[in-house]
């Protein structure tokens, strides 16, 4: 039913343009558990194919990525081109009599196709609102993380592994900054995470900071620690450099960057999520592909600064796959616990009894800036429960027009 009823319906994260920059590139990725193939075509326009023959099914692209002038069915060689459009079929003439309306049997094309700063996305449902619409002030705040750095391009090679949970329990962690002294204690013992190390005389302790948590329209939403002016000073007195792993929230005094990011966005410091399953963080963005009710495949992409020198740009990826590549020091840790966690909760006995899910309820005080909505308080649930409720609206919708007319907007006052 997610399935259909999200994933189907949703924009879907695709690819960077810079992953496809020329024609014929194209980069295969999932919407839901269905292949699509991200192309640009010889007018240079993006295309978002289902990777799916129309004579009886087959898969039409099977590398992961790279050049093609079209594309080739194995099973009985239909072709079509980069647009979709169906071009060859042998036999046309000789065995289907020239009766078949080749106009007619291309391969089904996403419904809309569009780029935000870069961020290709892709929605399967025509009904769909439009990109900038579907992300409102917080989807935009979130990919702006990324584009307000400069020119970015993923770098080759995505990173991908798969975790025995559901794809929601890896979003609800997007947010989980209650996690981290725990979960990841070994990160932090080895030296490796320093920025926000509670011991370090001149860092507040982390789980006495302000927390900032951004709600927007249909399940986007931000979550962890607000980025205060202070916190910056302190950066540039030690001496850091926004490349680096510990200096790099200095990009947010760039110029420009204020007014990118808006005086919410300026300060909200942690984890965007664009819903369903798009997380930005760091120099990385993840997709939290569903694979079943029970497996989550994660796909890592890694974007550097294009203007980078060499020395940056190999910071930046021993960075990231350090951060959350699968041998890195944090991913393993939290797949362990998703995995954990979903074996013990399975239970016949373990599902009689709730969850708690309530951290903070009650207790955080709604802002209204700029359009858009935030609550700055200890460490809390917000964009958590924020997910789940807007889950449920989707889930319960039967259409883009029943969700747009009967999701709940993003609070402009009040508490949570
Ligand atoms: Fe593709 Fe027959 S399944 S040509
Ligand atoms: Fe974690």
């Amino acid at each position: 039913m997610e399935l259909e009823r999200i994933f189907a319906r949703a924009w879907n994260f695709m690819c960077h343009e810079s992953q496809i920059p020329k024609a014929g590139d194209f980069f295969l990725n999932f919407i839901g558990e269905e292949s699509v193939i991200a192309t640009r075509d010889k007018k240079g326009e993006l295309q978002v194919l289902l990777n799916s023959c129309r004579h009886r099914g087959n898969a039409v692209c099977r590398a992961e990525e790279g050049n093609a002038r079209s594309f080739l069915c194995t099973y009985h060689g239909w072709t079509y081109g980069l647009d979709g459009s169906l071009i060859g079929v042998p036999g046309y003439k000789d065995f289907y009599h020239e009766q078949l309306d080749k106009s007619q049997w291309g391969l089904v094309k996403a419904g809309k196709v569009a780029s935000y700063k870069g961020f290709v996305f892709a929605t399967m449902d025509p009904e769909a609102p439009d990109l900038e619409e579907y992300l409102g002030p917080v989807g935009r705040i979130g990919l702006d993380f990324h584009a307000a750095r400069g020119e970015l391009e993923v770098v080759g090679g995505i990173q991908k592994n798969l975790l025995g949970c559901n794809w929601k329990l890896a979003v609800d962690n997007i947010y989980d900054f209650y996690h981290a002294q725990v979960s990841h204690a070994s990160a932090y013992m080895s030296g490796f995470r320093r920025i926000r190390d509670p011991n370090a005389p001149e860092t507040p302790h982390y789980l006495k900071l302000t927390f900032r948590s951004v709600l927007g329209d249909y399940g986007h939403a931000i979550g962890g620690p607000k980025v205060t002016p202070e916190m910056l000073d302190m950066l540039e007195a030690r001496g850091e450099k926004k490349t680096s792993m510990l200096g790099r929230e200095l990009w947010r005094r760039e110029p420009g960057a204020a007014e990118i990011m808006g005086p919410v966005g300026i300060e909200a410091g942690g984890h965007p999520g664009i819903f369903p399953n798009l997380w930005v963080t760091s120099n990385q963005v993840c997709i939290r592909l569903p694979r079943g009710p029970m497996v989550t495949e994660l796909w890592w992409f890694t974007l550097v600064d294009k203007n980078a020198s060499e020395q940056e740009r190999s910071d930046m990826i021993h960075q990231a796959s350090h951060n959350f590549g699968p041998a890195g020091m944090l991913e393993q840790d939290d797949g362990e616990n998703w995995d954990q966690s979903t074996r013990a909760a399975k239970g016949v006995v373990a599902g009689r009894h709730p969850l708690h899910f309530g951290m903070g309820l009650g207790a955080g005080e709604v802002q209204h800036i700029d359009d858009t909505t935030f609550i700055d308080s200890p460490i809390n649930e917000y964009p958590q429960f924020w997910t789940y409720l807007s889950w449920a609206e989707w889930m319960d919708a039967a259409s883009w027009a029943d969700l747009k007319r009967n999701h709940t907007p993003a609070p402009v006052t009040g508490r949570v």
